[in-house]
């Protein structure tokens, strides 16, 4: 069976125009400034008005992402959606996007992995490329956060914001095997998934699903917001990570002076540079935009790479390393050829 190359073909990008700063956060909790730039790298953080939702942010960076793919929106032949913040529960928030874009005949679906929700969603969706089933699906990370942040609660208020990112992956037509290291080898080589449920309770919201219903009391109590064992997590987000890098470079028979970048989840700059360290991978070839962009769970890492490609880092033909982690514990990385 002959099995097609997906590339990425566009990118986009939305950050809402609200900004929430470290020193708005400093007259909500006690924090400061200097603590929260030493501590995650972080300066300020985009959040939604109020009748911004996920789809509302989603739709925006989809258009960016069509128009930089040169395509028309009615050549999209899937949408997936990545999130933890759905617009509601059902419909999904793939098919408010797909309505937005004035489309009809395409499947449109929601992935759930939390922070790695986005390359879960590439590694499936490059599935339905290479198989020939598809050849343009539209691939979104999108979260509107605030709505599940305590903004009493000083370990987890200061790290998130909203946004989304999205990306075009469409069938390589030139793609042609016999030609390696060319412009037209562009596209995914592997992805590597994982998930460890066992250490769930690790990072969390613990209401708004089947286990247990909002009542005016758990949102007193802010239950439905992010609970998180940040030391504990850090860790396991350095290992996982690492790993999931090791494996791609492993499959694909490169090593780390091979890869031209490498976009990890924008958690914490200090995860961002361990996962360097343990890959010996110099902090230039490192893509951080955390400083005005703060954790965006999934939209984290389409929204760097769509920066790092518009401002003319990332060309045609860079090997890519996309690696993420999250609540589950789940983890991904895709390695793909720019
Ligand atoms: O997206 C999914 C993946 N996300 C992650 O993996 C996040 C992982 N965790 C982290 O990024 C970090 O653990 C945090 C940024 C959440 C916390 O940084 P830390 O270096 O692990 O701080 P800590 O929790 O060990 O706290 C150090 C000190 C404590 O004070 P004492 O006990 O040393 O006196 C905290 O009470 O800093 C204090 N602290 C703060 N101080 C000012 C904790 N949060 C704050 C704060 N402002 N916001």
């Amino acid at each position: 069976m002959t099995l097609f190359k997906a590339y990425i073909k566009g990118t986009g990008s939305f950050f809402p125009a609200k900004k929430l700063t470290n020193k708005d956060l400093e007259k909500l909790v006690d924090t400061n400034d200097q603590w929260i730039k030493e501590r995650t790298g972080i300066s300020s953080r985009s959040i939604a008005a109020d009748n911004e939702t996920t789809s509302d942010l989603a739709y925006q960076a989809s258009l960016q992402a069509i128009k930089s793919a040169n395509i028309k929106k009615t050549d999209i032949d899937f949408i997936i959606l990545a999130t933890a913040t759905p617009d509601y529960p059902m419909p999904n928030t793939a098919c408010l996007v797909q309505h937005k874009l004035g489309i009809q005949n395409c499947p449109a679906l929601d992935m759930s992995a939390a922070c790695s929700g986005f390359v879960y969603a590439l590694s499936v969706a490059n599935q339905f490329i290479q198989t020939g089933t598809y050849k343009n699906i539209l691939v979104i990370g999108a979260e509107v956060l605030h709505n599940f942040v305590n903004y009493t609660d000083r370990n987890t208020c200061i790290l998130f914001g909203d946004g989304a990112g999205a990306t075009i992956l469409s069938r390589n037509e030139q793609c042609d095997d016999s030609v390696n290291n060319s412009i037209n080898d562009r596209g995914i080589a592997s992805h590597h998934l994982g998930a460890d449920g066992s250490q769930s309770d690790l990072l969390e919201v613990p209401a708004g699903g089947s286990a247990q219903v909002i009542t005016p009391e758990i949102l007193k109590n802010h239950g439905h917001c992010v609970v998180m064992k940040g030391k504990e997590l850090f860790k396991e987000a350095v290992l996982s990570m690492s790993q999931r890098c090791t494996e791609a470079l492993e499959k694909n028979n490169l090593t780390n002076k091979d890869i031209d970048w490498v976009i990890p989840h924008q958690a914490n700059t200090r995860i961002i540079n361990a996962v360097a360290k343990q890959l010996d991978v110099p902090l230039e070839k490192v893509i951080n935009e955390i400083k005005n962009m703060g954790n965006t769970s999934a939209a984290t890492v389409p929204m760097a790479l769509d920066i790092a490609v518009k401002d003319g880092r990332i060309k045609k033909g860079h090997w890519v390393l996309l690696v993420a982690f999250g609540s589950g514990l789940t983890s991904g990385s895709v390695l793909l050829k720019y």
